[in-house]
């Protein structure tokens, strides 16, 4: 199966009874992704394009933190979505993401933000995975791993359609590039020598599993309100 086709939203009736404007045309959609990291809120703009006009929730300081709670990437993607969009009109989206590497189980997993603890930065993160990694002399395919992104779109706390992507690659012996964000620098995607870090954002968000999840997403949202010429 590809791991990449999974998703699913709610009927166009049911749509309909959550978003009462989403048979109306427009030329641009206005979506509140809800997060507090720019460089979440600044790829998805990217990847969207200029037909949606993307605002993450950095100026919302009356937006709580959200405790993410759940077991799985969709989990917490779910929760984040359905709070947000209890607060604020309009369409909300929730990325979550993470890193998984197979010799460690999984992990970092849904737990990729605070794997070095709650205000460790990226360096401190990327150290942490390399060391643990060295400790267990994980060479070749024991570094495999893969981002997984799960999105949740909700509106007034009902949720419309959950859309996720997976890239799959390994994990390099060194920090390498200083483009993107988070682990960025140490994934090697497969077929590639660069890192995410080395690469052209906009070859990152050719096959990212953020742009797939993306992809999903401008799927379901364009039929229904944006106007086609150049999507
Ligand atoms: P959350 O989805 O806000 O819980 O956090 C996701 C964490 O996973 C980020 O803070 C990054 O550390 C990592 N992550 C998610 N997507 C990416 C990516 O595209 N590149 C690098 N790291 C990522």
């Amino acid at each position: 199966m590809d791991r990449n086709m999974q998703h699913r939203h709610l009927s166009a009736d049911e749509v309909s009874k959550y978003w009462p404007e989403a048979d109306a045309t427009i030329s641009s959609m206005q979506l509140i992704v809800a997060t507090r990291n720019a460089h979440k809120t600044c790829e998805i703009q990217r990847i969207l394009g200029p037909k949606f006009e993307v605002r993450g929730l950095s100026g919302d300081d009356e937006i709580p933190e959200i405790h993410e709670s759940g077991k799985s990437f969709e989990e917490n993607a779910r929760l984040k979505a359905v709070a947000v969009s209890r607060e604020l009109p309009g369409l909300v989206v929730a990325d979550d993401s993470g890193l998984e590497v197979d010799v460690l189980g999984g992990a970092p997993g849904i737990h990729s933000a605070r794997y070095a603890g709650a205000s460790a930065t990226d360096n401190e993160k990327i150290g942490k995975l390399l060391s643990e990694l060295t400790k267990l002399t994980a060479k070749g395919g024991q570094r495999r791993a893969r981002f997984r992104c799960a999105l949740a779109l909700a509106r007034g706390g009902h949720i419309l359609g959950t859309f996720d992507g997976v890239v799959d690659g390994k994990i390099a012996d060194r920090a390498r590039g200083s483009r993107g964000f988070g682990y960025d620098p140490v994934f090697l995607p497969n077929g590639f020598d660069q890192t995410f870090g080395e690469l052209a954002s906009a070859e990152k968000d050719r096959f990212s599993h953020r742009a797939c999840a993306l992809k999903k997403l401008r799927a379901f949202l364009s039929p229904r309100t944006i106007t086609t010429e150049r999507n």
